[in-house]
């Protein structure tokens, strides 16, 4: 019922495209992937034929803000989808609930498929916060079936630990758990942290994970393929 989406984030890496052979490991007849390169780079990746997201897109169309790209400026460049929220984007640039919210109404306003990413830090986890951070990041979200969800435990992200099927198991249900009734079914939720080969299958075969956002091991054509291949095993 939902399409498993397999996502790399390449962050500020360049692409990790050569040829036609490494760019084909990016896509997938049977699940959807898509590509999140650093701004400059859409334009290669879109032209390459591959399903285009912008990092971070702002929702203001044009206008006095120096450094940033519009929502409406990723649209036009060819992207079809946009993360929000990402955890490095909070850290960094400090970005809040309120301001994702609007990054994520701007994207949907004009059919860019938002990729919301929500999490918990070690010290969120070990304190019992899971669920109220978890309910907290979402809350302000608009209702929208376009909306997809990544949920990325901070702890997990970039550390070679990812969350266990488990314990990503039960936070995918609890976020399920708390979206809108009429959407909660269809949304797509997927996770990130960590994800490798050798972790994917166990992760993917979780009934509530429909699908990976894969930074690290996504700068590795042939292990995100092999990633691509185990998500299609699993929808047959
Ligand atoms: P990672 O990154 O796979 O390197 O942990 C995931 C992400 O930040 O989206």
């Amino acid at each position: 019922m939902r399409t498993p989406l397999i996502a790399a984030n390449w962050k500020m890496n360049p692409a990790p495209i050569e040829d036609q052979n490494s760019t084909s490991l990016f896509t997938s007849t049977i699940v959807d992937t898509v590509v999140f390169p650093t701004a400059l780079d859409i334009h290669t990746t879109v032209q390459a034929g591959l399903a285009t997201g912008g990092q971070h897109g702002r929702a203001e169309v044009t206008g006095a803000y120096t450094g940033e790209v519009s929502m409406q400026q990723l649209k036009a460049a060819g992207c079809t989808y946009v993360l929000c929220g990402h955890s490095e984007r909070r850290k960094y640039h400090n970005e809040t609930d309120a301001e994702v919210a609007t990054q994520v109404t701007a994207a949907v306003a004009i059919e860019l498929i938002p990729v919301v990413c929500i999490g918990e830090t070690l010290q969120q986890r070990e304190g019992n916060q899971m669920e109220s951070v978890l309910r907290t990041q979402l809350a302000s979200l608009p209702n929208n079936t376009q909306i997809i969800i990544a949920y990325e435990p901070v702890w997990a992200i970039g550390t070679g630990v990812s969350a266990s099927p488990e314990q990503a198991e039960a936070a995918h249900v609890f976020i399920r758990s708390i979206l809108p009734a009429d959407t909660a079914e269809t949304t797509r939720i997927l996770y990130g942290g960590s994800v490798k080969s050798s972790n994917a299958q166990s992760l993917l075969e979780q009934p509530n994970i429909d699908g990976a956002l894969i930074g690290g091991a996504s700068l590795i054509p042939e292990e995100f393929a092999t990633i691509v291949q185990i998500a299609e095993g699993l929808t047959k």
